[in-house]
């Protein structure tokens, strides 16, 4: 069995994950998070909000899926959002013809090359259908847009389309969201939430599917201006595989500190080095093994129609590298697009320290000269001639000025613009800021640390599955057993599960089975702690209980415990029994009190203790 079908077999079998709606048939690339994968995705996100939200200072929002048609114009998802597919002419099946070039040569990027060199590579490797394996030499490889389209309201009149990132949710409301940072770059606005693709080819489970969650982060910031804290991450090694690197036959990955990185202009943008770094500690942190991670640059065919320089993070599950985060520099791109399209300002206003005095060059132009002249294009000339003295004022030294418009040119007199040059006071100026994008696949990485955390042992001369996951990431923090389910110790177990829910941890309550089967199945999701509540505890308990009742006269506890009550009335009564407490990766138990335990698993999950310490 490959990884990725051993974590599958797991996640189904243990409630990560499944292919979703399976009683109808199912439909490819949709899965359904089950109670474990459901808690796991939650801890993941919330880890990611506490790094990229809080920790960096940023405002995070919830934008609709849906958007109108407009939205996706400017953006350049409706022109350019495309995979290229290649349909079989016999049986008809599709495919992504850039991943099956892939998948039948030592190409690893197909997806840079241009279509016809796709199809000859189809041809020259003889590569066929994986469906019904007829040959596709000379099957035409095409584009094949990835959104999903859907109707605003009744009718067709109103097209809409799922978002395909979450990103354009902030870019449209830029000028709302830059006025809830009182419009002071540089400023950050994050999202969680669905985006949706409809995948040529869904594949790998969670790794290419047709609707996931995103986790991104818009930084806003002044290009001239603003520059990341970068010393904080500046000694922070990334394991760095460049595009030079990829491009030689020896190439490989280096391993550079983020400053190192700049420095030797390996990753051209400093905004980008610093997400690298975050990223590096956040990544082992959530559980990526750093021996199976890389960051990966773009080569210049593969970068996204709004990126100048982009870097991955890759993992590698069954030995192929898998993109998990795309780290982009998108410069002004979305903002300028929005600005055209909408007609709405996407700047904002930069105030000097002291106010300016500069030549400003402008035009007034006679229309009772261009009318006549330019008939309906006369507006267009007008703004042209505006646009044309703003930017090159030289333009106006002759007798005569030539503006474009549609592509068509048009001289006028100089002297019917009412060209000048005056002397201004300025105070600021409005700039468009450009924007770096850290942006996370949350379901690839949620795979990732599955297939990283999974290990296999010996436990008393049998084979044990667990998942070496980090306490915080875990679906459940702590099992909760009764060693049997007789003799108050169901009850004291009960008990012992309820405060340690009430102080905060996540527990899991098994009484079926024998002990050794319920270690097994918190193992194998993953759960760091397991409790166990065994005779021992009952006679410390009730020891303590004897001392208590002496000392205070009180009702005896053993009238709450029959009546199947919790044995404190109010809670505060300090417990003096003890209990095992068993680590999952090693396996050892520690007999330790109850009182004060959560306290204890509290401060094992978050590092604060190690299991040696207790
Ligand atoms: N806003 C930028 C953007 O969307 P992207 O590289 O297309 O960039 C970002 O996507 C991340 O989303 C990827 O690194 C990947 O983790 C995840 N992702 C993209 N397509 C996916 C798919 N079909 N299935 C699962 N995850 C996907």
């Amino acid at each position: 069995m490959s990884e990725g079908e051993r974590l599958t077999e797991l996640a189904k079998r243990r409630g990560f994950y499944f292919p979703s709606s399976s009683a109808y048939g199912g439909a490819a690339g949709f899965w359904t998070y089950g109670p474990q994968g459901a808690a796991l995705k939650s801890n993941i996100e919330d880890a990611w909000r506490d790094r990229y939200v809080v920790k960096e200072g940023h405002q995070e929002i919830s934008a609709p899926d849906v958007m109108p048609e407009p939205v996706f114009e400017a953006s350049g998802h409706l022109d350019g959002f495309d995979d290229m597919i290649v349909e079989c002419g016999e049986c008809g099946a599709t495919h992504r013809a850039d991943h099956l070039v892939e998948d039948n040569t030592d190409i690893e990027e197909a997806e840079s090359l241009p279509n016809e060199e796709v199809m000859d590579l189809i041809a020259e490797h003889g590569i066929e259908c994986p469906s019904c394996h007829t040959s596709l030499a000379d099957q035409p490889v095409d584009n094949f847009n990835l959104m999903f389209e859907t109707n605003i309201g009744p009718g067709s009149s109103s097209p809409g389309y799922l978002r395909p990132e979450t990103a354009q949710g902030i870019f449209v409301e830029f000028p709302q969201l830059s006025e809830y940072a009182r419009n002071q770059l540089p400023f950050g606005v994050a999202q969680i939430g669905k985006a949706y693709r409809n995948e040529i080819s869904p594949r790998k489970s969670l790794v290419r599917v047709r609707e996931f969650t995103q986790a991104e982060l818009e930084h806003f910031v002044d290009p001239e201006e603003d520059e990341p804290p970068l010393a904080e991450v500046e000694d922070v090694v990334l394991p760095l595989y460049a595009a030079a690197e990829q491009q030689t036959d020896d190439g490989g990955q280096r391993e550079l500190t983020v400053r190192e990185a700049v420095d030797e202009d390996i990753v051209e943008s400093e905004w980008v080095a610093y997400y690298l770094g975050v990223s590096k500690e956040w990544y082992e942190r959530i559980g990526v093994d750093m021996d199976r991670f890389r960051y990966r640059q773009h080569l210049a065919g593969e970068r996204a129609h709004y990126a100048s320089d982009c870097w991955d993070a890759e993992s590698e599950v069954d030995g192929d590298w898998i993109e998990i985060t795309g780290f982009a520099y998108r410069g002004d791109y979305d903002l300028s697009k929005h600005a055209k399209h909408s007609g709405e300002d996407y700047t904002v206003f930069k105030q000097y320290d002291e106010p300016i005095t500069v030549d400003r060059a402008t035009v007034d132009p006679d229309m009772s000269y261009l009318g006549p002249e330019f008939g309906g294009s006369a507006g267009a000339v007008a703004d042209a001639l505006e646009a044309l003295a703003e930017r090159n004022p030289d333009a106006f030294d002759d007798d005569e000025v030539t503006v474009e418009v549609d592509g068509k040119s048009h001289t006028v007199p100089v002297d019917k613009t009412n060209f000048s040059v005056d002397e201004v006071t300025e105070n600021g100026e409005h700039i468009r800021p450009h924007v770096v994008e850290p942006s996370f696949g949350v379901g690839r990485i949620i795979y990732t640390v599955l297939a990283h955390s999974y290990e296999t042992d010996e436990v008393d001369g049998e084979e044990r599955t667990y998942l070496g996951l980090p306490p915080e990431q875990a679906p459940t923090t702590v099992g909760v057993f009764p060693l049997m389910d007789k003799d108050g110790m169901d009850d004291l177990a009960t008990d012992i599960a309820d405060d340690l829910r009430a102080a905060g941890l996540s527990v899991t309550y098994d009484d079926s089975g024998a002990i050794g089967r319920r270690y097994r199945r918190q193992d194998e999701v993953g759960t760091p702690y397991c409790v166990t509540v065994d005779y021992e505890s009952l006679e410390d308990d009730s020891e303590a209980q004897r001392a208590s009742d002496s000392a205070s006269s009180a009702e005896p506890r053993s009238a709450n415990r029959s009546s199947g009550q919790s044995p404190r009335e109010d809670g505060d009564e300090p417990r003096a029994g003890t209990v095992t407490v068993r680590e999952r990766d090693t396996t050892e138990q520690k007999r330790l009190p109850i009182d004060g335990l959560a306290e204890t698993l509290e401060q094992l999950s978050t590092g604060d203790r190690t299991f040696d310490d207790l």
